[in-house]
Parts: C-alpha cells; structure tokens; sequence
C-alpha cells in the first residue's frame, strides 16, 4: 500500500514509524512532517486539500492516516473522498463530534451516553441563570477548538461570571460564542481509542494522559506530558467500559456514521460510574506514542481492514507489560517556551536504555537538531519494567532546557481543585 500521514507531531512519528515496519507497506508519504522523522518518507506539500488530494491520486496513494483535529474539522478527509482515496478520520460531518462540544452533548443525549449534565448559552444575559443551575467548581468550555485552552475550571461564582463574559465576548473568537456549562465531575480520567469502520467498533486497550504541566496534576492544562497503556482496570470498571463500547457503537450506527476513523472518548470514572468528558475524533497525543509501541498487530494490516469494513475479523495483538510515555518539553512551556536549544544523544538513549524516540518541537539547523516548540521529543519504553527504566533514559537526555513531569505511570485523581481559593496552594483558582 501507498499511504500518506499528514501531520507533523510526535503522534505521527509514531504512526510513521509503525507503519514503516508493516510488510504491505510500498511506500511511504509525509505531509507537514517535522524535521525530526522527515526522512521516513517522501514529502508532499500542497497549497490545500483539495490540490494535495489530487498530487496523492497521482501518486497512487491507497490511504490518508490523519493526524491532528484541525484538518479533519475543515474537510480533508471530504477532499480525498471526492478524489476516492480512503482515509483514517472522518469527514468534516463527524469530526465535529470533537469539533463542537454542544453537537457532541446533543449526540450523548440522544443515545443516552452518560454525561455530565450541563447548558449552553450564547448570549451574556443567561450567565446569571445558568450559574443557578450548578454547583462551584463549574467547568466551562468554549463549544468550538480552542487550541486545547477551551476548558476552564472556575472555582468561584465570581471567577464563572467573569469567565463566561469573556468567552461570549469573543476570547477565543467563534469558538467560544457558544459555551457550555458543566458539571464538575471527579475521578480518575482514562483515554479510551477506538477503531470504527462504519459497522464494528474496535476498542484499544485503555490508556491514560497526563494533562497537567507538575506532578500530582498540579499546574496549568498543557497538550499532554505523558501517557501510559495499559490503564488496569478491576473488573467492574472493565465491564463498564465493554458496556460503553456497546452502547458507542449502537449510537453510531443508529446515527448512520458512514466513516472510517478514529473515536477517542475521554471518559471520567466517577463514583456513579463511567461519564464521558468529550470525544476526539483521532489519535490522542501523547497517547498514541505508548499504544502503538505496545501494539503487536501489524497497524497498517488494520487499517485495510477498516477501510474494507472488516474490523470484525480483527484481534488486536498486544505486548506484555506495559508501556509508557514521557514527553520533553522546552523550558518555559506552555506559555512561553524556549526555542533553539541542541538536543544531542538521542541514538545513545536509544540504544542503552531499548527506548523509542519521537519528534515533535524539532527543527535541523547547520547539521543540528534544535528545540523548536513547547512539546519537543516523547521517550517511550514497553515491557515489564518500563515504568521503573524510563526515567534512566529521560535523565540521561543529553538537552539542557528539558523540562518533564517525573510521575508518569503513577495514579493520579482528578480532584484537582482547592475549593479555598484563598492563593494557599498550586491548586488554587485553576
Ligand atoms: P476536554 O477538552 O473536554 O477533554 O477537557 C479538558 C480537560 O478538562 C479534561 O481532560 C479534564 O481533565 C477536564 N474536564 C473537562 N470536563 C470536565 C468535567 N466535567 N469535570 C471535571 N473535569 C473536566
Ligand atoms: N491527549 C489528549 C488529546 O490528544 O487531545
């Protein structure tokens, strides 16, 4: 197979780097690689979808795997349907299950999927009503992609008001002229990845991302620090989770959603069992880089038979253990993350410490490879003792601006919120 990964993150190293090791793979495209895995493959560039979709006819290019949100939520995979080349991700109507919150709580509600109960509201005169309807804490999200800074936990009816205001009045552009209000719900958080072809609905094994920049989920909300897979679940918990499956897959074919893609539930388990925080529509970043280094199957195998509506015949093989994944970041990050810093050794963390190596914020410059954004690299291991070892290769990391969380793998719940607010702790007003 000819297949063309479009997107440039530490996500699509891994899918390329995966790939690559598949026996039906002829050859391999990049779209907007980073410098850090652009050798994989051969680099197409195109001016928009619809030219790129055209250069991949060309090409003979049998499948798109799509990366991130963005260029599903603007109509790539519409493009290369019109074009007849199959994709991983789904047309623009379904991607705005991630794409906008309200169209995704209005799906849940439908099907009966259990969320937390929330409002929308578009217009500033409703903030006082709708606030009477919830208890503080209060999540507030912006409806549509905020660049993941859409959610806001506020710790005060003061601190929602304000918010809310600031939202409507445009912070986040379109996005956030519509914003929901919601329940604030506790529990450990886990990423639940799923294949879907249309007809069968194929559950990976449970991971978990860790949101937050510090230890303990302290700090402010960043793309991702680091993942884990598999999450162990007792057996409760497991059972709920094969029941959502069930019910997931109901919806989608009760709702006719003719794609083949990927359907990320965020779910939150709570003491009144599992609620789902929001879906994706793709792989998760970090998440991906631990599954597809715990994932024995043959990726590329799969997916044909997704694109062939054959899930149903599928085994995920899994590795034993368990592997996880610990991102770098630049000094400074989210906010104001520092650029340009040389980041050597990485053959030697690859080769002493059995670990994998994914790009992300990274640029070449005179033969060097140089920091060049806020999440810079992810150092992933598999295997029994991977949580215990990975952090030999993350401090043997040879970048001097490195900046990473050193819990991964331990649990963590999401109870984040001091309801003090007084500035008494790092938990305050987040
Ligand atoms: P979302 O983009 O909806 O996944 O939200 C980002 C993060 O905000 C989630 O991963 C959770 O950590 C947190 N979050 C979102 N919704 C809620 C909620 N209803 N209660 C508690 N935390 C939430
Ligand atoms: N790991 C969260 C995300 O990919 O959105």
């Amino acid at each position: 197979m000819k297949v063309l990964i479009y997107g440039g993150g530490a996500r699509e190293h891994a899918l390329a780097w995966k790939i690559k090791q598949s026996s039906l793979l002829e050859k391999l495209y990049l779209c907007k690689p980073n410098d850090g895995f652009a050798e994989l493959g051969e680099l197409i560039e195109a001016p928009d979808f619809e030219e790129l979709a055209k250069i991949s006819l060309e090409k003979g290019i049998d499948l798109l795997v799509v990366g991130p949100e963005d260029p599903l939520i603007n109509g790539i995979v519409d493009e290369f349907k019109k074009a007849g080349i199959s994709a991983i991700g789904p047309d623009k109507k379904w991607a705005a299950l991630e794409g906008s919150k309200s169209f995704a709580k209005e799906f849940m509600l439908k099907n009966k999927i259990p969320t937390g109960k929330y409002e929308v509201i578009t217009d500033k005169k409703d903030i006082y009503n709708a606030l009477e309807k919830f208890t503080i804490p209060v999540v507030l999200k912006a409806d549509g992609l905020a660049a993941g800074k859409g959610v806001f936990i506020a710790n005060s009816r003061l601190e929602a008001e304000a918010t809310l205001y600031e939202y409507l009045e445009g912070k986040f552009n379109e996005a956030s002229k519509k914003v929901l209000v919601e329940e604030f719900l506790e529990g450990q958080e886990l990423s639940l990845i799923c294949l879907w072809d249309g007809k069968t609905l194929l559950p990976f094994i449970p991971a978990r991302d860790y949101k937050k920049l510090k230890e303990d989920n302290k700090g402010p909300n960043t793309g991702g620090m680091g993942s884990y897979c598999p999450v162990s679940l007792n057996l409760n918990e497991y059972q709920e989770v094969e029941k959502y499956v069930k019910k997931l897959e109901e919806a989608l074919k009760k709702e006719h959603a003719y794609f083949t893609g990927v359907i990320y539930s965020g779910l939150m388990m709570t003491k009144d069992g599992i609620k789902i925080l929001e879906y994706n529509m793709r792989l998760g970043d970090p998440e991906t880089q631990p599954l597809l280094m715990h994932l024995e199957s043959d990726l590329l195998e799969v997916f044909r038979k997704a694109k062939d509506q054959k899930l149903d015949e599928v085994e995920l093989k899994w590795k034993k253990g368990q592997s996880f994944c610990v991102v770098i970041a630049a000094q400074g990050y989210p906010e104001n993350p520092k650029k340009g810093g040389e980041i050597k050794n990485i053959e030697q963390i690859i080769e002493n410490h059995d670990a994998q190596v994914f790009f992300a914020g990274v640029k070449k410059e005179e033969g060097k490879l140089v920091a060049n954004g806020g999440r810079v690299l992810s150092i992933c291991q598999t295997g029994v003792f991977a949580q215990k070892y990975i952090y030999d290769a993350v401090s043997e990391l040879d970048y001097s601006d490195k900046t990473y969380r050193k819990d991964i793998g331990e649990v963590s719940l999401s109870k984040e919120v001091c309801r003090k607010n007084e500035g008494c702790c790092d938990n305050c007003g987040i």
